[in-house]
């Protein structure tokens, strides 16, 4: 696949996926994939990660440590169906509270039925917004999380600066997406699973197969660890660090807003 990597300097505002696409049009073109996923989500994740998606987000859970005690607040960015939010309120015993944020409303509609099935609805709230616009004062979230969300985003660097902005002095990003493997071998075969079975999969169990293709190819755009690291430092994170999950399939960035 010679398809190029965005580097640092940019790129992902105007691709979708491997298309090239007009400054502004490319919201609108992921709006519409995730209106046409949300049903299947949850469940195609599973399928098309081989349920490996739960260990790297039980990583990240991990990695971030929510306090048992005390008042804790944690915005997800990106937060679909409320994946990454249920897990950090189960870790922190149902101390911690979390702000699922997604600029999808059919996403969050699942994920507000998960609370409410769960019983997390006192712990979680749900906030329709761009992560490149967050509608809160600066200074109010002791964590932010955003996991397989932020290479969806067109202007990173907009959204990482409002991460920063809305945490709190001492407070931790955490970002979650997948990233460059770097095992020959392994990306090979992580390449044919990609793209081949992954659509395939995707006509079979939800009845189409493109909206599967983007977010493979979207995988292949994004920037790799180092890049999306100096991306995450020029936002005014420090102690920027990364830890590569199965090879680098997927990559666990965080920062410190000190
Ligand atoms: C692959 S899903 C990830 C969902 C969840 N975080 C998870 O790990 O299961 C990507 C999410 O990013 C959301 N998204 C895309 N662009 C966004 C934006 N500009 N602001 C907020 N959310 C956005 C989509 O609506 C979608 O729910």
């Amino acid at each position: 696949m010679s398809v190029q990597r965005t580097t640092a300097t940019g790129g992902m505002e105007t691709s979708f996926g491997f298309r090239q696409v007009g400054e502004g049009d490319k919201q609108p073109l992921v709006d519409e994939v995730f209106h046409r996923v949300a049903g299947r989500y949850d469940l195609m994740n599973d399928l098309m990660s081989a349920g490996m998606h739960r260990l790297w987000k039980e990583g990240l859970v991990s990695w971030l440590n929510p306090p048992k005690r005390g008042a804790w607040k944690v915005l997800d960015v990106a937060g679909g169906t409320g994946d990454i939010a249920f897990r950090i309120v189960e870790a922190s015993g149902r101390n911690a509270h979390a702000t699922v944020l997604d600029i999808n409303g059919s996403m969050l509609a699942v994920g507000r039925d998960r609370a409410a099935k769960a019983g997390l609805e006192a712990n979680t709230e749900f906030v329709e917004a761009n992560a490149e616009q967050l509608p809160f004062a600066d200074d109010v979230f002791d964590a932010y999380t955003i996991a397989f969300g932020i290479r969806n985003v067109p202007r990173i660097d907009a959204a990482l600066a409002e991460a920063y902005r809305v945490l709190k002095p001492g407070g931790r990003f955490l970002c979650l997406e997948f990233s460059e493997v770097d095992m020959p071998l392994l990306d090979r075969a992580y390449e044919a699973w990609s793209f081949n079975a992954i659509p395939r999969i995707g006509q079979i169990v939800a009845g189409e197969a493109e909206p599967y293709a983007y977010l493979v190819e979207s995988i292949r755009k994004f920037p790799n660890q180092q890049n999306f690291a100096a991306m995450v430092a020029t936002a005014g994170f420090e102690r920027v660090t990364w830890r590569n999950y199965s090879a680098g399939i997927a990559a666990l960035h965080s920062g410190w807003k000190l």
